[in-house]
C-alpha cells in the first residue's frame, strides 16, 4: 500500500517535470498562466474597394476579419466628408447594440436605449459613455483596410 501511494507520487512529479521540460525545449509550446490575456495586435482587413467609397454621407458595410483562423464580420460604417473617409463600428458604447444611421436626423441611433451619436462618431445623447470606435484606415492597391485590434 505504501509503495503503490510512494509509486503515484513520484509517476506524478516525473509527469509535471516532464510537462515542463516540453515547455522550455519544444518552443511551440506555451504555458499561460491563469489569467493571462494575450496582447491584441492591430491588424488590417479589407473593407471596398476605393471606387465604392460615398463620395460625401454614409455607406454601412461589414467588415469581415479573422480571429484564430475563424472568420467573422462586424457591422461598420464609413462616413464620407470633404476631408475624407473615417470608418466606425457600428457597436454601440453603452450594451453593445448596433447602431442605425437615420438619415433624415443625419445622426447614428441605438435602437436598444435610444443613446445617439453624431456623424463624427461623438455620444451626443442617452446612455452611452464615450464615442463611437473609429477604426483606422489605409488604402492599399486601391482597397480600403480597416484595422482592428484581434
Ligand atoms: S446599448 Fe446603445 S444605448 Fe444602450
Amino acid at each position: 500500500m505504501e509503495t503503490d501511494r510512494r509509486e503515484f507520487i513520484k509517476k506524478a512529479l516525473y509527469s509535471v517535470l516532464a510537462l515542463l521540460g516540453l515547455g522550455f525545449l519544444i518552443p511551440g509550446i506555451k504555458f499561460v498562466a491563469p489569467g493571462e490575456v494575450r496582447k491584441k495586435e492591430l491588424a488590417f482587413f479589407p473593407l471596398i474597394s476605393e471606387d465604392e467609397l460615398p463620395r460625401l454621407g454614409v455607406k454601412k458595410t461589414e467588415l469581415v476579419f479573422s480571429v484564430n483562423g475563424r472568420e467573422r464580420k462586424t457591422r461598420v460604417y464609413i462616413v464620407s466628408s470633404p476631408k475624407g473617409p473615417t470608418v466606425f463600428s457600428a457597436v454601440c458604447s453603452h450594451l453593445g447594440c448596433l447602431v442605425n444611421y437615420q438619415k433624415e436626423k443625419n445622426e447614428f441611433v441605438c435602437p436598444c436605449h435610444g443613446g445617439r451619436y453624431d456623424l463624427a462618431g461623438k455620444n451626443i445623447a442617452g446612455p452611452p459613455p464615450a464615442p463611437l470606435t473609429r477604426l483606422p484606415i489605409k488604402i492599399q492597391k486601391g482597397v480600403v483596410m480597416a484595422g482592428l485590434k484581434v
